[in-house]
């Protein structure tokens, strides 16, 4: 047997998060602009998405390397047809340990009052929900395509109906778009069971039009949040690769999570691969290029087993692995991030979340 895979960096790999659909509902300014992401916009074809029966066979492949979690994300997750299907077939897969897998979803919350119970009947441990602001005005100019707050708060109920016990609800913030949400939106949370993290909006992408004096770090928000009367005090991390930094209200009552890509990042730790829409590997969120294993997928070598093919697959995915030195937010205070990079950077509704 062989010894457990690690990157140039010793990190090993155990979160896969799989892009579903480079499609979404919502134009939220900071990730898919409305002037970019428009009606010409050349998305995917069909044929070019891997279907579920080869995300299932790339899934089992990440899993013999190490991966015990897999996330859903997009694009809007839910917006893929039968997507309940496909977390059906993921969830038979089982860890070399013969332990069940961390399913997980990261949606925007516009689908789930209609399919939070076929998820969870499908077998998907936990769903992530995006809320920017409570504010409708606020949240509706976010968004760009005028969703309403009470319907992303009637996904979470339904959530919970479905018994999904502890959501995680994301918050980007944007400091001339939603600081004033932030006091709002962790009194809103404090005394449920779901954990508000508050994530500094990133250079992710190549279409947002990034501005670092548009962050908030996560320093000054504890600080806003303390200056409401609301004092933190710091959890242990659950595991080293962990994205946010955990604390909990000082009178006891619920966690908040700092998501701090720009002001601390979280490289050294980073576990994650990601896999695109249409079966790209990618090493780093930031990547500006990918490892095809689609190709790889659908071409065979003559008289090879659908075996043997995937055998080959995996050798690649853990050379890939093996050679891989991403770090990208922890670089990006040395890179002049203003200027146009040669390669773009990929979007992320293409890479996923
Ligand atoms: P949990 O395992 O439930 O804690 O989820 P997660 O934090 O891994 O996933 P989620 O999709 O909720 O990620 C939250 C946000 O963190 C994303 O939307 C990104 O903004 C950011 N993020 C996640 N992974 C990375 C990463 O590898 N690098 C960077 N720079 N940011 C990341
Ligand atoms: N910076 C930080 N987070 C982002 N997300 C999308 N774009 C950005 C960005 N530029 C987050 C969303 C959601 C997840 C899918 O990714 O808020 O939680
Ligand atoms: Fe869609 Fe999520 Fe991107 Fe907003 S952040 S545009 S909801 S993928
Ligand atoms: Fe991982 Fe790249 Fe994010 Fe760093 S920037 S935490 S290496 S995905």
């Amino acid at each position: 047997a062989r010894g457990y895979l690690v990157d140039r960096m010793q990190r090993p790999l155990q979160d896969l998060r799989i892009s579903v659909t480079d499609r979404c509902n919502f134009r939220c300014t900071y990730c898919m602009p409305k002037e970019i992401f428009n009606k010409d916009y050349p998305y995917l074809p069909q044929s070019d998405l891997l279907s579920f029966e080869e995300i299932v066979r790339l899934a089992k492949i990440f899993v013999a390397h190490g991966v015990s979690k897999i996330r859903l994300t997009g694009g809007e997750p839910l917006l893929r047809k039968n997507l309940e299907d496909l977390i059906a077939m993921l969830s038979t897969i089982r860890t070399s340990r013969g332990d069940k897998l961390d399913l997980s979803l990261t949606t925007n919350g516009a689908l789930l009052a209609k399919k939070a119970g076929i998820l969870r009947e499908a077998g998907l441990s936990r769903i992530t929900v995006s809320l920017d602001a409570l504010s409708d005005p606020v949240f509706k100019k976010m968004n760009d395509v005028d969703f309403a707050v009470s319907d992303v708060i009637e996904g979470i109920q339904a959530a919970e109906q479905a018994g999904f016990s502890s959501l995680k609800i994301n918050m980007v913030v944007k400091k001339t778009s939603n600081l004033q949400e932030v006091v709002p939106m962790a009194a809103y949370f404090k005394n449920s069971p779901h954990i508000l993290r508050f994530i500094e909006y990133m250079d992710v992408g190549s279409s947002n039009g990034w501005r670092l004096d548009e962050v908030v770090p996560t320093h000054d928000i504890i600080q806003l949040l303390a200056s409401a009367g609301m004092r933190l005090t710091s959890l242990p991390a659950r595991k080293a690769s962990e994205t946010a930094e955990r604390f909990q209200h000082k009178d006891g009552s619920g966690e908040v999570g700092f998501i701090s890509s720009v002001s601390r990042a979280f490289c050294s730790e980073c576990s994650r691969a990601r896999l695109s829409t249409q079966g790209m590997l990618y090493t780093c969120l930031f990547a500006n290029a990918g490892y095809d294993l689609r190709h790889h997928l659908r071409t065979r070598d003559n008289l090879a087993s659908i075996e043997e093919n995937d055998l080959k697959i995996s050798n690649l995915v853990g050379q890939i692995w093996h050679q891989r030195a991403d770090r990208y937010s922890e670089l990006r205070s040395q890179i002049d991030t203003t200027s146009q990079p040669e390669n773009p950077k990929i979007e992320m509704s293409y890479i996923g979340g």
